[in-house]
């Protein structure tokens, strides 16, 4: 059975209360149970963290260097952190970014992202469908 981790970044702790126009008025909670009911749904099991801190994230991407995949919403720190970044690049495991809003519709410095090269894909705008379809990408690997 695969096993697919999903790491939401800083402040995503505040979905629904915050800023709904751009991430809309699901709670994380309510997210993460679309997401472990969509992976349940594949045969497959979900781990689901959420940090405030680049040093969770960067030891749990290294302790999970070689699980079936990973889906990142890097979130703030996809636009500064180089440490998120190398530690992406120097696991095995395909990740796929995602963000709930359009990063490239928005303000400048959100139109950088350090971690999207070193990922197989991002998906940005979709809401919280995007999770599900990263999830789906990574079931489908072989
Ligand atoms: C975000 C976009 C980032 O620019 C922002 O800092 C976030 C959330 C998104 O999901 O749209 O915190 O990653």
């Amino acid at each position: 059975m695969k096993n697919i981790k999903i790491i939401h970044g800083p402040n995503l702790n505040l979905l629904g209360l915050r800023d709904t126009q751009h991430y809309g008025t699901l709670s994380l909670d309510e997210l993460n149970n679309r997401i472990e009911t969509a992976a349940a749904e594949k045969g497959a099991t979900c781990q689901i963290f959420q940090f405030n801190s680049e040093v969770d994230i960067i030891d749990t991407l290294q302790k999970n260097a070689t699980c079936d995949g990973i889906v990142i919403n890097p979130a703030a720190f996809t636009h500064t952190s180089i440490a998120i970044r190398d530690a992406i690049e120097a696991i095995s495991a395909p990740v796929v970014e995602v963000h709930l809003s359009n990063v490239y519709k928005r303000e400048s410095f959100r139109h950088v992202s350090y971690t999207a090269p070193v990922c197989v894909g991002q998906i940005s705008g979709l809401g919280w469908q995007g999770y599900l379809l990263a999830l789906d990408y990574l079931l489908n690997l072989s």
